[in-house]
This record gives C-alpha cells, structure tokens and sequence, in this order.
C-alpha cells in the first residue's frame, strides 16, 4: 500500500535518485535539496510503497505575500498513472491552503499533458507564459490558483 507523508532527512538522497532519473541534467543537486529540506520541510512529501520512495513534492510559502509555491513535484517512471502524482499535489495544497496563503503558483512546461491535467483538476489556471523563464528553450506556464481565505493579518 502506498503512503504519503512528511520527508525526512533520511529520505533526501533517495529523493535525489529519483529528481536525478527524471530531470537529469536539470535535477536540484543533493546540496540543494539537502537545503531546501532545511527551509521547507513543512513542505515537503514524499509517496512510499513497500518502503521504497516513489514520489516526492516540495513547496514553500513566500510569507510577506502569503503566496505558496510548488516547486517540485516527481514521480518514478514505473509508479506513474496510479493518481500519486494528483495525491502529492493534493496533500502540499492542504497544508498550503492551512497557512493561509491567498494564492499559490507553480510553473510547468506548456508540453507537460500530465502534470497539467493535475494542475487544472484542481484549479489551477494559467496566469503567464514564458518563452525563456530559465533560459532560451525553456519555456515554462505560470499557473495559479487564487484561494478564498484571507491571511489572518488583513
Ligand atoms: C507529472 C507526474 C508527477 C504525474 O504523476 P502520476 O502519478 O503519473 O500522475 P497521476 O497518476 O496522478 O495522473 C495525473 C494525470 O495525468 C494523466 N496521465 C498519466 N500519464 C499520462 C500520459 N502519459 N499522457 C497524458 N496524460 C497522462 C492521467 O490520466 C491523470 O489525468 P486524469 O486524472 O485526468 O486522468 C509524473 O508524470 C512525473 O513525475 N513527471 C516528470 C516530472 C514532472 O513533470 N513533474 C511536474 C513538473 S511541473
């Protein structure tokens, strides 16, 4: 049975075995995940079956805007299509949804069917286009989703 739950230090390097078979040469290197787990790891989940990680996703939330962010979201090519990928995304939007951010942004690539088909599913509209946004060829959408809360100190 698969479970979703918080990462823990000891899963960063398994996550990376993961980013690294997906985005090869734009994978976060260990380092920075090694960091990024340090300022986000409220954020940060990680999918689990027969004790193997098998997906992962990584947020933050900008806090003089309260605006959240999905920075990272990956599963391994041989658990696709099982709705992990919706799963991730859903339970880093709870926790997102609960700090009272007022949007939250991702960024895909326009040609990515699959995580946008997550994305949309669950709200998310496209706010921007980018031919460039990390370089030439590297086109990316900008997609939000504007929630109804209000953070506490408005
Ligand atoms: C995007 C990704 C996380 C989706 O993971 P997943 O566990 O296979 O996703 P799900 O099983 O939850 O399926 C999500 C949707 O994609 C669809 N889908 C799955 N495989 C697909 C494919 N090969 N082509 C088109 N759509 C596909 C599913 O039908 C589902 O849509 P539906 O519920 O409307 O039918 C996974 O493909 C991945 O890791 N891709 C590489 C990394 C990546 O692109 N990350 C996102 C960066 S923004």
């Amino acid at each position: 049975m698969v479970s979703i739950r918080k990462a823990t230090l000891e899963d960063i390097e398994s996550i990376h075995l993961i980013e690294t078979l997906i985005f090869n040469k734009g994978s976060y290197p260990l380092f920075v995940l090694r960091q990024l787990y340090d300022i986000s790891q409220d954020y940060f989940y990680v999918a689990e079956e027969h004790q193997q990680l098998i997906g992962y996703v990584l947020g933050n939330v900008v806090k003089n805007t309260n605006q959240g962010w999905i920075l990272s979201l990956g599963v391994h090519p041989d658990a696709r299509g099982k709705n992990l990928g919706r799963q991730l995304t859903e339970q880093l939007l709870e926790t997102l949804e609960h700090e009272l951010s007022t949007e939250i942004c991702l960024t895909v690539h326009p040609d990515n069917t699959s995580a946008i088909r997550i994305y949309e599913s669950i709200g998310f509209i496209n706010s921007t286009t980018y031919d460039a946004y990390y370089g030439a060829n590297e086109p990316r959408l900008l997609m939000k989703k504007t929630l109804m809360s209000q953070p506490f100190n408005t």
